[in-house]
């Protein structure tokens, strides 16, 4: 046994055949431990004589057995035996934008390279700045257009007491409100976009979220007309998808606008709507003690989900936020 057994760790060329030879004679089960235990049975004369002897055998296999192993371990290092240094690595992978993010982006580049100014705002707003001030008082049935997330009352601002209405805290339903803010602590002309994120109390399906972005839009100066809103706007989806993109104006009803209309693209055969825009209403120019004589101006509101969409042919707004990595991973 101990030949066959020195023959078989000899003539092993790998760790796991290796290891099973040594399963075979020195496992729990193995042949020589088998005799090791049998000894207890035997009598005394034979149990010295036969456990001396298996015992020294044991010892040369346990050499045996290391001395296999290193030279197998070092085998296998050695380039080009075992370890095969042509074989490709491990593919790391890198961290990457989301498709909304890139989106924005492109959305702003092609913005500043109209001159416009970007800008941003807070989330959280005052029911005044995002409804009262753009000419949707308390009373308005247009509030309808825009489910609203509520914040508690007791702000710590009013001292706890009761906000009043227009003070009541709000997560923005568009981010059409920093259009006030922005005209509060700037004088016109200028030119701004601000892209943000939105909320709105609503139920979720394909073509809707509780939250998803927006790209607000704000020229203000003497002389401002239709005609510049139609030239930035035809510019701008010109670029964004890289060829003429036909557009279509049509009238629609917005409280902060008038006229106030809705802008149509088309892509391949179908028109789709787009964007909400309009001339500044006189009393959000009110609002913010403009003179409306003086300064005319064009507003517009764009999706970004919806653009990102088109742009991918992504036919459902739920992607975006699922958190799901084999979709972010496709971008
Ligand atoms: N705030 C509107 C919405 O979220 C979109 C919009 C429409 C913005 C017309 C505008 C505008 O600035 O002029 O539904």
């Amino acid at each position: 046994m101990r030949k066959r057994a020195g023959q078989s760790i000899g003539e092993a060329k790998d760790a796991e055949t290796l290891e099973k030879v040594r399963v075979k004679y020195l496992g729990r089960n193995g042949e020589l431990t088998k005799i090791l235990r049998s000894l207890a049975s035997r009598p005394l004369r034979e149990r010295r004589e036969i456990g001396l002897a298996a015992n020294k055998i044991k010892q040369e296999l346990l050499q045996l057995f290391d001395q296999k192993l290193s030279q197998i371990k070092a085998v296998n290092f050695r380039p080009g035996a075992g370890l095969d240094l042509t074989l490709p690595g491990k593919k790391v992978r890198a961290g990457h934008f989301h498709p909304l993010t890139l989106v924005e982006n492109r959305i702003r580049e092609i913005f500043l390279g109209l001159n416009f100014s970007v800008v941003e705002g807070p989330e959280v707003e005052t029911e005044h700045n995002n409804f009262e001030a753009l000419n949707i008082p308390n009373d308005h049935p247009a509030r309808d257009l825009w489910s609203t997330f509520y914040l508690k009352d007791q702000q710590p601002e009013t001292g706890g007491r009761k906000p009043e209405a227009g003070e009541r805290k709000l997560l923005r339903t568009h981010t059409s409100p920093m259009q006030i803010r922005y005209m509060l602590i700037h004088q016109p002309p200028f030119q701004i976009i601000v892209p943000g994120r939105v909320f709105r109390y609503e139920a979720t399906d394909s073509s809707h979220e509780i939250n998803f972005y927006q790209i607000e839009g704000l020229m203000v100066g003497q002389n401002i007309s239709l005609a510049n809103f139609k030239y930035v706007v035809s510019q701008f989806f010109n670029r964004f998808f890289g060829k003429p993109v036909p557009l279509r104006f049509r009238p629609s009803y917005f409280p902060f606008v008038e006229p106030g209309l809705e802008v149509d693209l088309r892509l391949g055969d179908q028109w789709l709507e787009i964007m909400g825009a309009g001339l500044v209403h006189p009393k959000v120019f009110e609002a913010v003690r403009y003179n409306h004589q003086q300064w005319q101006g064009f507003a517009f509101g764009l999706g970004t989900d919806r653009l990102a969409m088109l742009k991918y042919g992504i036919d459902d707004i739920r992607l975006f936020y699922s958190g799901d990595l084999r979709f972010v991973r496709q971008f």
